[in-house]
């Protein structure tokens, strides 16, 4: 087996300053290979984004070590690491975060820009998303102007932008109807399959995590196949 784009190897994370401390999972493996669909689920409170901002580099474990490409994520020099979280990782959350003042289009381009892609690049390969998620026609629209599950499908297309090999979903579908749940789901889940991408999906939905290749469960810091 090829070594997997993800790993975490022996991973605790706790919180000791709070009155009580808090252990969400205790010496955790968890492998992802390149290319597959992984999907997490757990109750409210288990950790579930904790572990998708342990994957993104945005949180440090207690102990233990979290591997992208092999290489420990905690031990990267500032450096490495902005440019991991903005060209590594692909994050889409439950609410949308697009900027409110930007155009959907700038939205989109906002992290390329900040990669410092070239403009036309940034701009041809923008529109491309936006056509993907069916929002070619909103381009220039402002984010108040779209509704849930277009912002959201939006936010889908900042995520892709800069190309990156892993997508980190934390209930992405979880604010939206039934039509757009599905179209996201279908959008996510043909990245995989169509683009070779790399999904890690927090889901409450027992169907959309059927999807994925894998499913787990994350209880009292385990994680179970399901
Ligand atoms: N900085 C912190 N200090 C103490 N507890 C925290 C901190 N951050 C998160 N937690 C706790 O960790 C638990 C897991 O949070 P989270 O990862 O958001 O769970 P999930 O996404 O599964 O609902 C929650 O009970 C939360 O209160
Ligand atoms: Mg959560």
């Amino acid at each position: 087996m090829n070594e997997p784009l993800l790993e975490f190897l022996r991973v605790t994370k706790e919180f000791r300053e709070t009155a009580e401390p808090v252990v969400l999972f205790r010496d955790l493996d968890f492998a992802l290979q390149s290319g597959h669909s992984v999907s997490l689920m757990g109750e409210s409170g288990t950790g579930k984004s904790t572990f998708l901002q342990l994957a993104a580099g945005l949180d440090t474990p207690s102990s233990g070590a979290v591997l992208l490409g092999g290489r420990e994520i905690s031990s990267l020099p500032e450096k490495d690491l902005n440019e991991l979280r903005a060209q590594g990782v692909g994050l889409v959350f439950q609410f949308h975060f697009l900027l409110k003042e930007f155009s959907v289009l700038e939205n989109v381009l906002l992290p390329a820009w900040l990669a410092g892609t070239p403009r036309v690049k940034a701009t041809k390969r923008a529109l491309e998303l936006l056509e993907q998620v069916g929002l070619s026609a909103r381009q220039g629209h402002f984010p108040a102007q779209l509704s849930g599950g277009e912002k959201q499908r939006a936010a889908l297309a900042r995520a892709l932008i800069n190309d990156p090999p892993l997508v980190l979903a934390d209930e992405p579908t979880g604010n939206l109807d039934e039509r757009n749940a599905a179209l996201v789901q279908d959008l996510l889940l043909r990245l995989v399959v169509d683009h070779h991408k790399t999904l890690l999906l927090v889901t409450h939905d027992k169907v959309f995590a059927g999807r994925t290749d894998l499913s787990y469960r994350l209880t009292a810091g385990k994680l179970e196949r399901s």
